[in-house]
């Protein structure tokens, strides 16, 4: 199981985003946590990260691949991240080829400690260029694009060998080319073999290989199935209370609004 969360309750602040909520995600099976903003999707990342912890309860648990105790650098050594949070504390001064190498030991920059073999080196070259980002390789993240910094840490991690990546947004931020090249290492990754635990409210980031949407609202499960079932115009409009129809093209699913530009214009 990679995930069991059974009925905590989970403040940030003030804010109680979790009440006695539970959730199961087995083991390889990539799974969507889908919702509208302020759902509770990144509370959820942090707290499988173990960057945030519920309220202590004897009839509560978080268990991640069944261990509910976790030094916080194995854990996430076996997770391969991306997030906001993570693009905002990431240390300005690190170099490009230092932010990918840093995924083979889910650290922030690389240190004097750490080597790396000359297939790690490949691996990081490689993967740089199949995102175009080789040019950039010599420059400081903290001068870069938001596009491009995105890109770097999504270079680490797909270089790292967690079998589970865990991605927040990941494609925000992207141009055009950047999300399908994006949208194309997940589909390879997860075919061979890799996990993906992916949370976001936008729809077109959802690789066709997913094999189960969490829909998730005001901190709740709200519905919960396969793909099929769940990314149909009439379950989007209501977790997202707009109407709105899906187009599903090439694997690729896009949502319009239904109602014209009368009702838009209404907003
Ligand atoms: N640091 C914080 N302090 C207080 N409340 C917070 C904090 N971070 C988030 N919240 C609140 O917790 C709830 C869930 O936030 P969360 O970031 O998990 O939402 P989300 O589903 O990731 O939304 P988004 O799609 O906007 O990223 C929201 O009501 C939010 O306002
Ligand atoms: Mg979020």
């Amino acid at each position: 199981m990679l995930l069991d969360i059974r009925n905590i309750t989970v403040y940030r602040g003030a804010v109680k985003v979790f009440d006695g909520f539970s959730l199961q995600i087995e083991a390889g099976c990539s799974t969507v946590i889908l919702g509208p903003n302020g759902a509770g999707k990144s509370t959820l990342m942090k707290l499988l990260s173990n960057e945030l912890h519920p309220v202590f309860s004897l009839d509560s648990h978080i268990r991640v691949f069944g261990r509910a105790r976790w030094n916080v650098w194995d854990l996430r050594s076996q997770l391969g991240i991306i997030s906001w949070d993570l693009q905002h504390d990431y240390l300005s001064c690190a170099m490009g080829l230092n932010v990918v190498l840093s995924g083979f030991y889910s650290s922030i920059d690389i240190w004097r400690n750490q080597t790396f073999s000359d297939t790690e080196y490949c691996k990081a070259e490689k993967v740089m260029e199949s995102l175009g980002i080789c040019d950039l390789k010599d420059r400081e993240f903290g001068f870069m694009s938001t596009g491009e910094q995105r890109r770097f840490l999504l270079a680490r991690a797909l270089v790292s060998d967690s079998g589970t990546l865990l991605f927040d947004e990941p494609t925000s931020g992207l141009d055009l080319k950047a999300t399908f090249l994006y949208l194309e290492q997940l589909v390879a990754l997860m075919r061979s073999g890799k996990t993906v635990l992916l949370v976001t409210h936008h729809v077109h980031e959802i690789p066709p290989d997913i094999r189960r949407v969490v829909m998730l609202k005001d901190g709740k499960v709200f519905q919960d199935g396969t793909p099929e079932e769940m990314l149909t115009s009439e379950k989007l409009s209501q977790l997202f209370d707009y109407p709105v129809d899906v187009v599903s093209l090439r694997g690729v699913i896009h949502v319009f609004p239904q109602t014209g530009a009368e009702h838009r214009g209404s907003l």
